[in-house]
């Protein structure tokens, strides 16, 4: 496989469809990390070792010394969004960074500009941008791939891919015009409002042959329209919903739970958080998209319908409240309600003060940098082994996702391996027992 990867030569152009908190985060963080004056924490491409061959044979380079990953001096950033602030006034905005921090990276964030966005308003009803194309959605998808090739021009980059950073959109299920390409184009050559703004920078993405990876819970790429479009064009895809946060505790602590065959009758998740994102998550329509993506992942771990003593009568309930106050800062509250050995009941209590965008940057810039690798690596289609990094992971449609965040490390180490042409590691370790054992 190692062959066929192309070099990451050259510059990387990241592409972002909405300019709030996650993406500012990720732009200025990635701009200090390039001055020396902060580390890419919470980073597995820039932070993260992999282990190599036997485990006598002490292998362990860090992952952007082992495969060929864009350099983060050679990316340069872009997007689009409904409110024309630069990418200083909407990291300021955003309360995440410290103004100090930006301060020291403004001339670099200030000409950062957004693009115009496609967008309706109806798909976020909480927001009133008015930097936003008109005309038809036909028209937004020809003006998105004109904003990506004059970018990529502008900037003298060799390649593209686009990371939706943009809010949650209403809840929506796949209909019939999202069934083929054939029936999706038809619909855009309609003016169809089933297509939802997010669906059109994906399209746009995927008939250019550049990569798009998914960072909120709407569907996007994740119907047959567009699955069938990145597999015309070799493209990969990736998604949904960045795995940050009570998701990303939760799956961390479940497979634990199982592991143990401890059993579990309540999981009742509640935050409150008041940034942007909390606002568009305040209209009903909007969280219920958020909460059909968390709610997957205790079923998925447990199975239920297998481990019916252990898990058949799990209760899980999950709140997402605004509240201002405490604007990025994201609180949670976790109970989980347990029981063990003879049925004796047990309670967990989990109380994280987090920074959403602060988990979630690290985790748009690896989709951004591992997607570049799979375009290199002509791999197309959904990119599973991405799932690590996803609260929903897209699949197959037939194929349980996985979301033990343990399985999916373990794949995503196992494709790097792949791709590299280094032997898989199933963590069986008997061969130095039985060596042992033969030589006594
Ligand atoms: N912060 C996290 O930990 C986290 C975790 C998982 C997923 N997410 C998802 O990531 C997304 C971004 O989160 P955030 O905290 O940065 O939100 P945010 O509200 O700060 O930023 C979203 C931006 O998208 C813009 N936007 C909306 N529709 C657009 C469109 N059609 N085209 C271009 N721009 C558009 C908005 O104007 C806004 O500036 C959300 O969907 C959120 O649910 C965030």
């Amino acid at each position: 496989m190692k062959n066929n990867i192309q070099p990451a030569e050259g510059k990387l152009g990241i592409l972002i469809p909405g300019l709030g908190a996650v993406a500012t985060t990720l732009i200025a963080g990635v701009e200090a990390v390039k001055k020396g004056i902060s580390q890419p924490i919470g980073s597995l491409t820039q932070m993260g070792h992999i282990r190599l061959g036997k485990r006598t044979e002490n292998r362990y380079p860090k992952i952007k010394d082992f495969v060929p990953l864009a350099d983060l001096n050679d990316i340069v950033f872009g997007g689009w969004d409904v409110y024309e602030d630069n990418v200083f006034e909407a990291a300021m905005n955003a309360k995440v960074l410290e103004a100090g921090l930006l301060h020291a990276i403004k001339p670099e964030l200030e000409k950062i500009k957004p693009m115009k966005a496609a967008f309706d308003k109806n798909y976020a009803k909480n927001l009133n941008g008015t930097h936003v194309k008109q005309g038809t959605r036909q028209q937004w998808a020809d003006e998105v791939m004109a904003d990506i090739e004059n970018f990529k021009a502008q900037n003298g980059c060799d390649r593209i891919v686009l990371v939706w950073c943009g809010s949650t959109e209403i809840y929506y299920e796949a209909s019939a015009i999202h069934q083929s390409l054939a029936a999706f184009e038809q619909a855009l050559a309609n003016d169809d409002k089933l297509i939802s703004p997010s669906m059109i920078y994906a399209y746009a993405a995927l008939k250019l042959g550049v990569p798009f990876a998914n960072g909120a819970p709407n569907l996007t790429v994740d119907i047959p329209a567009l699955i069938e479009l990145s597999k015309l064009t070799n493209t990969p895809i990736a998604g949904k919903d960045f795995k940050t946060g009570q998701t990303l505790m939760k799956t961390i602590l479940a497979p634990g739970l199982s592991a143990r065959s401890l059993g579990i009758s309540g999981w009742f998740s509640t935050n409150i958080l008041g940034n942007r994102d909390g606002l568009v998550l305040d209209d009903p329509d909007n969280f219920k998209t958020k909460e059909v993506s968390k709610l997957g992942v205790l079923e998925d771990i447990l199975r239920p319908e297998d481990n019916k003593e252990l898990y058949g009568d799990i209760y899980h309930k999950i709140r997402i409240n605004y509240y201002p106050p405490h604007g990025d800062n994201k609180e949670s509250w976790d109970n989980i309600d347990i029981f063990g050995w003879l049925g004796y009941k047990m309670q967990i209590k989990i109380n994280f003060l987090c920074r959403d965008s602060i988990l979630a940057a690290p985790v748009a810039l690896d989709l951004a940098l591992f997607i570049d690798l799979a375009k290199r690596a002509e791999m197309s289609g959904i990119q599973e082994w991405l799932s690590f990094y996803l609260k929903s992971p897209q699949t197959l449609p037939g194929l349980r996702p996985e979301n033990d965040i343990f399985k999916q490390l373990m794949k995503l180490q196992n494709t790097l391996r792949h791709l590299m042409g280094e032997d898989l590691i199933t963590h069986l370790g008997l061969d130095y027992y039985q060596e042992l054992v033969e030589v006594l």
